[in-house]
């Protein structure tokens, strides 16, 4: 199931390579889409209703893939549930949506031949945008796969419904189909495949491979896109709700494109009401643009220009913190609490030092230099070194500089938006026993910092210039999957965790 259709993968690539010459670079775009939603309601809307809300958002869609191609475009993407939005309460309500949708193997032009599968129109519609403007379309749709009652894991309704991506080429040809691995917990309308699926195809512009939204916390199939298919763009379709000080949609999505070394191109839905913001054109050295906005209802297009085969440099992430000796700060360690995660702090007392912190076994080094020692804010460093339980099971190592919501203790960890000091330099590193590490770097009111810090082959994430924001955190997001287990939260956490995040 995953062998085989990289194989026709590879052929296709060999025959597009006979005909079209390969590009240093490319143009991309992603589109932030404020999608119009359907109403809650429990019985579900007929075909026709469902339809017409898709046509709506696909209207909005044309106009943002018709302004990108004709700024010159390769390439665009459009977020998670942007064609019929997300607030499905069961698989019935969002069955109405759902297209069959073939796998791409079976070679087809929608938009030239519309009737070749029973009822297909917004796959036709995509297929046609894709043509008509002769750009790569990427979006995510339902897609429907009856099942028989001899399959033992067949829902009762005899069908599987899939959260997918589709990608359709400059011709309209349907190129790839991804169904979503990692659904979040509130996902309830759709199935995970049996197995994870790792979708990759070639273009002139390098090989790009997919996944979807919370997809990008676990191994497969993300990690493996990477490592061992050799993907340079990944395509990310998501709808991404806020989470700070770590999981903010700009923050966490660059930081993956710089520790994994890919380009990265990630289009959220617009929804400041729920805290859906933050889509980013991301090159593994710095981010090229992003868009972050809690203040207007409006989407967004973004472009920029990214070479097609991006270096992807080696870290040791463990190397320097290794030969660093602890720096004995003097003063007290106390806990706080990051997302659910008891985190161990110390706090950072003058405008300029060095600090260790050790959570189990992991011990994070700090060195830096305020611009100045201000009263009324607080900074710690953090290390945790543990399973996170809550919305997904997922094993962390992080070492963060973290500004506290008040220079009360006991808020340290708790979201905050802004921020007034300005740091001279930092260099952070970690003792982590993982090499899948993602550096973030995040200023007052949720902005990033291209071309302000970089990592280093040894595993120091460090400033190159005085920042240029005052600065909300530095962190190193380690991932261990290795000791991810299949533990279920107890549905206490998730109560709590749904309250925050729905
Ligand atoms: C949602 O309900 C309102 C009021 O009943 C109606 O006008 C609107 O057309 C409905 N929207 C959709 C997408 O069905
Ligand atoms: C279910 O199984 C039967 C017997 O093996 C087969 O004929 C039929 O095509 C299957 N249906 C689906 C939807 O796969
Ligand atoms: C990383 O560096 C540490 C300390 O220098 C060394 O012990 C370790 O073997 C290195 N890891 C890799 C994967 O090279
Ligand atoms: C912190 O460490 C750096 C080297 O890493 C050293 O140059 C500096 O003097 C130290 N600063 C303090 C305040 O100890």
């Amino acid at each position: 199931m995953i062998a085989a259709p990289l194989l026709a993968y590879a052929a296709i690539s060999v025959l597009c390579i006979v005909k079209v010459s390969t590009m240093d670079t490319f143009i991309a775009a992603v589109y932030e889409h404020a999608v119009v939603m359907p109403n809650i309601s429990l019985t579900p809307v007929t075909h026709e209703k469902a339809l017409a809300l898709m046509n709506q958002n696909l209207d909005l869609l044309e106009r943002a893939i018709s302004s990108a191609a004709k700024q010159g475009a390769h390439i665009i993407v459009t977020p998670e549930d942007g064609i019929y939005g997300w607030r499905f309460t069961a698989r019935e309500a969002v069955y109405p949506y759902l297209e069959d949708i073939p796998d791409p193997q079976v070679n087809w032009i929608p938009c030239n031949d519309p009737h070749r599968f029973d009822r297909t129109p917004v796959q036709n519609r995509l297929s046609c945008l894709a043509k008509d403007n002769s750009i790569y379309v990427v979006a995510n749709i339902g897609d429907k796969k009856p099942c028989n009652t001899s399959d033992p894991q067949c829902p009762p309704d005899g069908r599987y419904q899939y959260n997918t991506n589709v990608v359709y080429d400059s011709e309209g040809k349907l190129v790839a189909r991804y169904h979503k691995q990692n659904l979040f917990m509130s996902e309830i309308q759709f199935n995970s495949p049996k197995r994870p699926e790792v979708v990759t195809f070639d273009t002139k512009f390098g090989r790009l491979g997919i996944f979807t939204c919370f997809d990008i916390l676990f191994r497969d199939p993300a990690v493996t896109l990477v490592k061992d298919f050799h993907v340079d763009t990944i395509l990310f379709p998501t709808a991404w709700m806020n989470v700070l000080p770590h999981l903010s949609a700009v923050e966490f999505h660059s930081a993956w494109a710089m520790g994994m070394g890919v380009n990265f191109l990630a289009a959220n839905l617009h929804n400041p009401l729920m805290k859906m913001t933050g889509s980013g054109i991301y090159a593994p050295d710095s981010p090229k643009a992003f868009h972050y906005d809690m203040k207007t209802e409006e989407g967004k297009l973004l472009l920029s220009q990214l070479d097609s085969h991006p270096q992807h440099p080696v870290v040791n992430w463990s190397s320097h913190a290794s030969s660093v000796k602890a720096h004995s700060s003097g003063n007290q360690e106390f806990t706080g609490i990051v997302f659910f995660d008891e985190y161990t702090f110390v706090e950072l007392l003058g405008a300029t030092g060095n600090y260790t912190v050790c959570h189990r076994d992991l011990c994070c080094h700090l060195s830096y230099k305020m611009s100045e020692k201000r009263s009324d804010e607080l900074y710690v460093l953090g290390a945790f070194d543990g399973l996170h339980t809550v919305e997904g099971t997922y094993y962390l190592q992080i070492c963060t500089l973290l500004k506290c919501k008040t220079t009360d203790p006991n808020t340290c960890g708790d979201s905050v938006e802004t921020a007034s000091t300005r740091f001279e330099r930092f260099s952070l590193s970690g003792t982590f026993a993982t090499q899948y590490v993602f550096p973030e770097v995040l200023l007052s009111e949720v902005q990033l910092a291209p071309g302000g810090f970089q990592v280093s082959s040894d595993g120091q994430l460090s400033s190159l210039k005085p920042s240029s924001g005052p600065v909300l955190t530095v962190t190193l997001f380690g991932r261990w999957y290795d000791k991810d287990q299949t533990l279920t939260a107890s549905s206490d956490l998730i109560a709590q965790a749904q309250s925050v995040l729905i």
